[in-house]
């Protein structure tokens, strides 16, 4: 062993680094991305969150919106540094109560550098301080903030987050939530879960939201402006809270008549997926002009667009089926796309089929009928589209189609106990198609593999006759509700 003496310069770095922890070499920045291959920076490494408390204040006018995040987190690593994923200007960061340093890197990554690393499996607090005027954001190309005449609306997929909270952005992630966000007197707040008050000063009304069950970031939402609240409690048991712009217009009864059921409907998809996951039901219909649904956890968002032609019960159907289907059994990484959407579409078929306006064997064959083999919607996987497909037509209905033949497969008892099996095997948590493959041949007993290729994983016209009465396809008469979900088709 060597000895010199040290000059005091470097006395002084060897005393610093004896105040960082003897394993300091083990520390280091955390990923930027969760590791979702479609999304290579959605989502960060090295910590889990287990509560966002979103504490904001909201001015429609200016579109202001500024406050604090608290986030409770556990490392899974030795951190130097983390990141989050956040659009807004950020003013402060305390982790464990002391100031760190911030910098933005990338389109929307937020690095934090804390006073001392994070020794992995260790509880921290991040508080940040922020504010900003989101519509004037964008990153990917994504401007997903949509301001309305009264307010605004954070609800998107798979990018709504940015623009109101910093965020571990990815479902495998999940966490529980209080939002809370003031907003001019007159003006009303909605979000997940449960209203647990209101309270005024100063002109200002704020809303204190809460979710207490795990919720994907994707799944939170935020909108703001002048809604009319109703309440009730579905036959089964589960508090409804939903709400209405009062600028609906010529939709406003048609929107009415559809929400207003969701009690019913929410007892109705519990004879097919098990007991309802969370401790409140839900939706909203905001005065935008975007055209999709979203399965916003408790709190379904819908554009008034849905209900331009009437009563649409079938939407309301698909994203109450996702409650079950998508946030409380969430997807792992986002090429798993096919067990929301699949099954929410697969949902509709069922309804059609209450409702006596074409069986899911009808729908079924009516996607294999009008798409000959050459037609692009078979070149789109199911079970993996790619970014760009993630929510085409074809993971809906191709995969609907999927699960109908997986129906045939495994017979209807099987079949429907796997339905209502799925959502308690992994309640609360995150699954992969592969392992709802494994999961449909551990129920029914049967290889599948032959079938979930052919159905989801090839980029051509499954061959029949997996799909029952193909012969008779060519005779198949469109389903009466075909033209209902046909007018959703692209929306949701
Ligand atoms: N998961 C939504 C639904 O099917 C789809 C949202 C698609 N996103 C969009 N911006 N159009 O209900
Ligand atoms: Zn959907």
């Amino acid at each position: 062993m060597h000895r010199r003496i040290l000059a005091p310069g470097a006395l002084a770095a060897a005393s610093l680094l004896l105040a960082i922890p003897a394993s300091a070499a083990s520390y280091s920045p955390g990923a930027p991305g969760i590791g979702d291959p479609y999304y290579p920076y959605y989502g960060n490494g090295g910590y889990d969150v287990s509560h966002y408390d979103l504490r904001l204040q909201y001015q429609p006018a200016t579109d202001e919106l500024a406050g604090t995040a608290t986030i409770l987190a556990r490392t899974t690593q030795d951190l130097s540094s983390f990141d989050l994923d956040f659009l807004l200007d950020v003013s402060e960061v305390r982790v464990n109560g002391v100031k760190a340093d911030f910098a933005t890197s990338g389109q929307h990554e937020l690095v934090i550098t804390p006073k001392s690393p994070l020794a992995q499996g260790t509880q921290v607090t991040v508080v940040v301080r922020y504010s900003g005027v989101p519509s004037t954001k964008s990153a990917y190309g994504f401007d997903t903030w949509h301001r309305t005449p009264d307010g605004a609306v954070a609800a998107d997929e798979p990018e709504s987050a940015w623009w109101w909270y910093p965020s571990n952005d990815h479902p495998l992630d999940k966490a529980t939530y209080d939002v809370s966000v003031a907003v001019p007197d007159g003006t009303q707040v909605i979000s997940n879960g449960l209203l647990q008050s209101t309270s005024s000063k100063l002109g200002w009304t704020r809303y204190n939201w809460r979710q207490n069950k795990p919720q994907a970031t994707y799944l939170t939402t935020l909108a703001v402006g002048k809604f009319d609240i109703t309440t009730s409690t579905s036959e089964g048991g589960v508090p409804v809270v939903n709400a209405y712009s009062k600028d609906l217009g010529d939709n406003d009864g048609a929107a009415r008549a559809s929400v207003e059921r969701t009690g019913e409907l929410v007892d109705w998809l519990s004879g097919y997926f098990g007991p309802y996951p969370f401790s409140s039901a839900g939706g909203y219909v905001p005065n935008t002009t975007t055209g999709y649904a979203l399965e916003t956890q408790t709190r379904v968002y819908y554009s008034p667009k849905q209900f331009a032609n009437g009563a649409n019960t079938s939407v309301v159907v698909h994203e109450l089926a996702h409650q079950w289907y998508g946030d409380d059994v969430s997807l792992k990484g986002w090429k798993d796309i096919w067990i929301n959407e699949g099954f929410a579409r697969y949902a509709q078929w069922l309804w059609s089929e209450h409702e006596g306006e074409g069986t899911a064997q009808e729908l079924a064959d009516y996607v294999y009928a009008s798409h000959p083999a050459d037609d692009a919607f078979w070149t789109v996987k199911p079970g993996d589209p790619g970014p760009d497909d993630q929510f085409d037509i074809a993971v809906y209905d191709r995969g609907a189609l999927a699960i109908q033949a997986l129906r045939n497969e495994v017979g209807d008892d099987a079949f429907f106990a796997i339905l209502k099996g799925w959502p308690k095997e992994h309640a609360y948590g995150n699954a992969s198609v592969a392992d709802f493959e494994e999961y449909a041949e551990k129920v029914s007993g049967k290889s599948l593999s032959a079938l979930f290729d052919a159905y989801l994983f090839e980029p051509t016209k499954p061959v029949a006759p997996a799909v029952k009465a193909v012969g008779a396809v060519a005779a198949v008469a469109q389903p009466k509700s075909w033209k209902q979900i046909e007018a959703t088709n692209d929306v949701h």
